[in-house]
């Protein structure tokens, strides 16, 4: 791809991209058929060379590092074109001591993970899956406060590429247009009692779906459904990145950070006040949303009390 890319006007021999990769031609041949399978759009023939059709909009290190030199993100970008779950693969690097900013990028999950042991739909080339590796010298309490700033670093990505778009954020992690869900985030650690020694933020984004499977179709949308036009992932991702980057710098540099996140995040939500919801949690119950918490949890007035929500799916009624 590396080639084909740095060649994208011309037609490049197979035999050069065989001395290039260190391959034989048919090697080459193979390869291309696996990115053509991949949905790759490559003209061409073993005798005659390939050439790209089109830029494709795949979110490969080499399109995305140069946006994000000035970021924590720039510098260690793996990209998968199938991997099982981007949050795992991420976990497990983070454990065997892969950097801060270190981000794992699939086109395809077979087994991507939401909260609560949902599976996330991770269709091809249509959605952004990206998980990133962070080491922020706080403790575990303050990782949710983290994880509604990832909401809200998805919410500046969309608006800076489409300001007509209003998305409303969900507590604590999902994004809505109109109601339904095109991003989910899904935040795991490992840590001590007292201190954090890593936190892989996983988030998933529907950006061109153009249909979802029967059980998701009255709860998903995608960016494309949403606003009628296809959307670029790679540009969509460097703005994401960039402002993940912004929210999480702002957060461990600034002791004071916390209060900032949680009016935003406020601002940013139909829901989090004012709304009556059900919630599963200890046997579920319902009640009206009373804002978050200076943690990040959610509050609900109840008929016996305010009630602190601490991990439970909330569903607005
Ligand atoms: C949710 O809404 O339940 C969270 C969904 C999180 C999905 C993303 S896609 C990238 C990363 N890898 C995963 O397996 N999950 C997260």
């Amino acid at each position: 791809m590396r080639l084909l890319i740095a060649h994208a006007t011309v037609v490049v021999s197979g035999t050069k991209i065989a001395a290039e990769i260190g391959t034989g031609r048919s090697e080459v041949w193979r390869l291309v058929q696996q990115l053509r399978d991949l949905g790759v759009d490559i003209a061409g023939h073993p005798s005659t060379g390939y050439s790209l059709k089109s830029m494709p909009d795949l979110l490969l290190p080499d399109m995305l590092a140069a946006q994000l030199h000035s970021t924590i993100f720039g510098k260690h970008i793996h990209h998968y074109y199938k991997i099982g779950s981007t949050n795992t693969v991420a976990m497990e690097a983070a454990s065997a001591g892969a950097p801060e900013g270190s981000v794992f990028l699939a086109e395809q999950q077979t087994a991507g993970r939401g909260r609560g042991a949902n599976p996330w739909h991770s269709a091809r080339s249509v959605g952004i899956y990206c998980s990133a590796i962070l080491r922020p010298a706080l403790p575990p309490s303050d990782v949710l406060v983290l994880s509604l700033a990832a909401g809200l670093a998805v919410h500046s990505a969309v608006r800076e590429i489409d300001s007509r778009v209003v998305p409303d954020l969900k507590w604590p992690n999902d994004v809505l247009i109109g109601g339904k869900k095109f991003c989910g985030i899904l935040t795991e650690m490992n840590a001590e009692v007292t201190r954090v020694r890593y936190v892989v933020v996983g988030i998933g984004i529907n950006v061109n779906q153009s249909g979802f499977p029967a059980d998701l179709q009255t709860t998903a949308t995608s960016l494309r459904l949403a606003t009628g036009t296809e959307w670029s992932r790679v540009e969509l991702c460097a703005a994401l990145l960039k402002s993940l980057d912004r929210e999480y710098r702002n957060l461990v540099e600034h002791s004071d950070a916390a209060p900032s996140i949680l009016r935003r995040f406020q601002e940013r939500s139909s829901s989090v006040r004012g709304q009556q919801v059900q919630v599963e949690e200890n046997g579920g119950f319902e009640g009206v949303t009373e804002g978050l918490d200076g943690r990040g949890f959610l509050q609900i007035r109840t008929s016996q009390g305010t009630r602190t929500v601490l991990s439970g799916t909330v569903r607005v009624k």
